[in-house]
């Protein structure tokens, strides 16, 4: 049997990455880049997305040579010139493209929705997903689960589901070998280096499985400089995975509180946030802000307990920090619009441009945007909003509303909001676009400095900022 890592000189070993979505593309892209010593690509890659409007659209823009997602990463866009030059880059809705593959990596969407019984997965389409390459992967193939997924997955659902169909094809248990190696891909300024420049986190199925992905990593990762981390288990890499988007989810909902109360007490908690973050053992401490958004927060702090009570079988263990921090960031954007409520003096008939409507800066992701919730109930309360975007404009968000790419002037809106950071609001000369518009100016995410802040409140308007109350002239 030959994997992934033993590919010979003149030949490169077949990878193919299974969806190709945020983490799929990156990481598409990432191991298309890897070179041989000789300069040669290490790999040749193929991406394989299923076979509807979306899948094929994305197949097409690759095998164009297109990146089929926007990026404010440079290099995305140059690592796809590079590929396509190096013609080791192409995508298919064909899963027949398993059939040559030394190494698959898996990097499709898992989902898990809150209910009155606690978290629940639904793993019919991971199951679909894994049984369509362990049915075509060569003996001797690697699988490289991505996808986030609830502590015990491989064990107890992905393991089962690649020896059934080694079973069915008469092939020797332990043919095709099972490895976790989460990502911690960031879609923006740094995206493609998230992957290649980042430190990584994998664990086999078996020691076997483990030697294959760390020898695959080790030619995609600059792992001189970011070496890997073998973790004792598969459970145990998945667990990293949702530990860690857990802190930070629940870092960030834990300064809700405070902001509201430094907004109260007239106190700047941005100033003893930065005080606080000297102390290196407090470095990371999160701020108040709009919200959070995108696939990832919002989610798997919810995959604990679902992997602990129905993967492994621990029946009473709760997770209620992790489950509260996903509760409380859900709802913050409201504290933005309840202050903008008062500010107005209620909504109904108001105008509100909302500035950035992607989860976070520089990122073309509008996935659980906290602007979907903002929307969604200053609508409810008789506001009209006008969403503006330069990085998703032309997209609609879910409760319908188009996008808006360009920036429109401020006359006749009776606030702006400036929810997520983006180069474009903080490159802008904001008393100039805003002229003799009065709109109320809130501050959602510390987008504005403190100069910028106290330059609008000195020319008589009225200046809120989440986490410091409003901007005294
Ligand atoms: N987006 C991020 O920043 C990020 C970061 C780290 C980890 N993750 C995790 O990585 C995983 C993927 O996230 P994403 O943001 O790329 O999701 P995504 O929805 O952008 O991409 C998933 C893609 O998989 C495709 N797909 C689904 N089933 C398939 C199948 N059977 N065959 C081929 N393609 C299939 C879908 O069509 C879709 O294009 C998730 O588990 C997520 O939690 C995401």
């Amino acid at each position: 049997m030959m994997n992934a890592a033993q590919s010979n000189s003149n030949s490169s070993a077949v990878v193919c990455v299974q969806g190709l979505g945020f983490v799929g593309m990156a990481m598409a892209l990432a191991t298309a880049s890897a070179r041989r010593p000789d300069g040669t690509p290490a790999f040749e890659v193929v991406g394989v997305e299923l076979d509807n409007d979306a899948g094929r659209e994305r197949v097409a823009s690759v095998n164009d040579g297109r990146l089929p997602i926007q990026s404010s990463d440079q290099r995305m866009e140059t690592a796809m010139q590079e590929a396509t030059a190096a013609g080791n880059l192409r995508a298919t809705t064909d899963p027949a493209a398993y059939g040559d593959a030394s190494v698959a990596i898996v990097d499709v969407g898992l989902d898990v929705t809150m209910t009155d019984e606690g978290p629940t997965v639904d793993f019919s389409g991971l199951r679909a997903a894994v049984r369509s390459l362990a049915e075509r992967l060569p003996a001797g193939a690697l699988v490289i689960v991505e996808t986030t997924v609830p502590p015990g997955t491989c064990e107890k659902v992905i393991a089962p589901e690649i020896d059934g169909a080694v079973e069915e094809r008469g092939l020797p248990p332990g043919s095709i070998l099972l490895a976790h190696a989460y990502e911690r891909v960031m879609p923006g300024p740094q995206y493609l280096d998230s992957i290649v420049n980042y430190w990584r986190v994998y664990a086999g199925h078996t020691p076997e499985a483990a030697e294959a992905c760390e020898r695959f990593l080790s030619q995609v990762v600059n792992v001189e400089e970011y070496p890997l981390t073998r973790l004792g288990s598969t459970t145990a890499s998945e667990t990293a995975k949702v530990l860690e988007n857990s802190y930070r989810a629940m870092n960030i909902a834990f300064m809700e509180e405070w902001g509201r109360f430094a907004e109260e007490a007239d106190i700047d908690l941005f100033e003893a946030i930065d005080a606080i973050r000297m102390r290196p053992t407090h470095a990371n401490i999160r701020q108040p802000g709009f919200g959070v958004g995108g696939y990832c927060l919002t989610k798997d702090p919810l995959f604990a307990e679902y992997g602990a009570r129905e993967l492994l079988g621990f029946k009473d263990l709760e997770f209620p920090f992790s489950e509260r921090a996903v509760e409380v960031n859900k709802v913050m954007p409201l504290v933005s619009l309840d202050k903008l409520d008062e500010l107005l003096d209620g909504l109904g008939g108001r105008r509100v441009l909302l500035l950035g409507v992607s989860y976070r800066e520089g990122v073309a992701d509008m996935r659980e945007a906290p602007a979907g919730i903002f929307l969604g109930e200053a609508k409810r309360r008789g506001a009209e909003v006008v969403a503006q975007d330069p990085l998703v404009g032309g997209r609609r968000l879910p409760e319908g509303d188009e996008v808006q790419a360009e920036l429109p002037s401020p006359d006749g809106f009776d606030a702006v909001v400036f929810a997520v950071g983006h180069a474009q609001y903080q490159e802008l000369d904001i008393p100039k676009w805003l002229g003799s518009s009065r709109a109320v100016v809130v501050d959602a995410s510390r987008v504005l400095t403190d100069d910028q802040l106290s330059a609008l409140a000195s020319e008589g308007r009225t200046v809120w900022s989440v986490g410091r109350g409003l901007v005294e002239r």
